[in-house]
């Protein structure tokens, strides 16, 4: 499978980022693509076009990914180095996009701690023995990412060695609260009843499960950032089912923990989230230096809320990729305006494309961000 990758062209010299992680006290991270335009953009320094890249852009709205998941399970695909490589190239050979992100998903560590995950055709994720009482929380244990994520560290080193050093490539976790919800509900949920449920009826037993959760996820974050990833992303896919107070009492301290041994690796992290326009200023205060925002919730509103000390990434519609040309131009032309001429901005969906996409809308939608936003005019 190796000679299907991408040649290697890795710069001369690697470029180490100074200061010692706290924890490990070691160097962080060397990252090939220090001086890609994302990770630049991520840094808002002025770069040559908006980078662009989306959620979920290795999938089944691709041939080529159904071709390898028809021969493979969820899980067989994630664990495989070789495939789980070979998958997060797709998408940056068929569409040009500024960075790859690692196939995986953000349920996986799960297994780590001792839950029974599943991937069932049609349904999505399922976990045979999902935490319901106080004392599922002590059952669940804490081992290192080298240990238990070693698929996907491998998957990580054979991408970086074959992507270009313009190419940055992204590593990933879910945030504490989001898997929680799944820890808890044992797949996904409307509402989160059971977890948030649990959350209010055993506040220590809650407050046990997020500790262990910023463990292992920190410890996953910090290991990708090792294994050669030059951005983070952080997934709290869910946060938005939270009201802002309970956001800040049962899930801010936990994130602001993560996020400040994370950001130690050396490497920019971005803090995704969906539903949280309404108190975004709570969710930037957790930490990382990109803030990710969902089609609900205007740009421009999110710069002047924060400031110029965080870089933004969004936030088109994954709908609007459905849309004929002429409509989705005017969403795309649309999301750069409200962006505003700032450096630091990242060009994104909201949240995940879908699997109806077509393919051919992806590619036009990534040429004309580069060519727009690369014009003399897009001052
Ligand atoms: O962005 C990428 O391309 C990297 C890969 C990635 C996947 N999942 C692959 C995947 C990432 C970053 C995720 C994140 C993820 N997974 C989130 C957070 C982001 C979000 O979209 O909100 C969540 C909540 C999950 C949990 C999850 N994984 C669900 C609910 C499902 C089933 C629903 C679905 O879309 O099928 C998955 C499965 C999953 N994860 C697939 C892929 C490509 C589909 C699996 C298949 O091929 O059948």
């Amino acid at each position: 499978m190796a000679a299907g990758l991408m040649a290697a062209t890795r710069p001369a010299t690697t470029h180490h980022q100074h200061g010692t992680h706290p924890t490990l006290g070691e160097t962080p991270a060397p990252s090939a693509a220090a001086n890609s335009i994302l990770v630049r953009a991520c840094r808002r320094e002025i770069v040559p076009h908006t980078p662009v890249w989306l959620m979920r852009q290795a999938g089944r709205y691709m041939p080529e990914y159904r071709a390898i998941r028809a021969r493979q399970t969820m899980l067989e695909a994630i664990g495989d180095p070789e495939t789980a490589a070979e998958i997060t190239l797709q998408p940056v050979r068929a569409l040009g996009v500024d960075a790859a992100i690692i196939f995986s998903d953000i349920l996986p560590p799960l297994i780590g701690m001792g839950l029974e995950l599943d991937f069932v055709a049609g349904t999505g994720p399922h976990i045979a023995n999902p935490v319901r009482a106080s004392r599922d929380v002590d059952m669940l244990g804490t081992p290192p990412a080298e240990q238990t994520m070693r698929g996907t560290l491998g998957a990580i080193r054979l991408v970086r060695d074959a992507l270009p050093a313009s190419t940055a490539l992204i590593g990933f976790a879910g945030a504490p609260f989001t898997l929680a919800c799944y820890a808890i509900e044992g797949a996904s949920s409307q509402r989160y009843d059971l977890a948030k449920s649990f959350m209010y009826a055993e506040p220590a037993a809650w407050g046990r499960l997020m500790r262990r959760l910023v463990t292992v996820l920190a410890d996953y974050l910090v290991a990708q950032a090792r294994a050669g990833a030059d951005v983070l992303q952080v997934f709290d896919s869910w946060a938005g089912a939270l009201s802002p107070y309970d956001y800040m009492r049962y899930v801010q301290p936990y994130n602001a923990a993560l996020y400040r041994t994370v950001m130690a690796a050396g490497v920019p992290v971005i803090n995704f989230s969906t539903g949280t326009g309404a108190y975004i200023k709570d969710v930037a205060a957790c930490g990382g230096d990109v803030l990710g925002i969902d089609w609900r919730t205007p740009l421009e509103l999110v710069r002047s809320t924060l400031g110029d000390s965080y870089s933004i990434m969004g936030n088109l519609d994954p709908i609007t990729l459905l849309a004929p040309w002429r409509e989705l131009k005017g969403q795309i032309d649309a999301v750069l305006l409200r962006a505003g001429s700032k450096p630091g901005h990242i060009f994104n969906l909201g949240h995940g494309i879908l699997p109806s996409t077509p393919v051919d809308n992806v590619r036009r939608l990534v040429d004309y961000v580069h060519e727009v936003t690369a014009a003399p005019s897009h001052a």
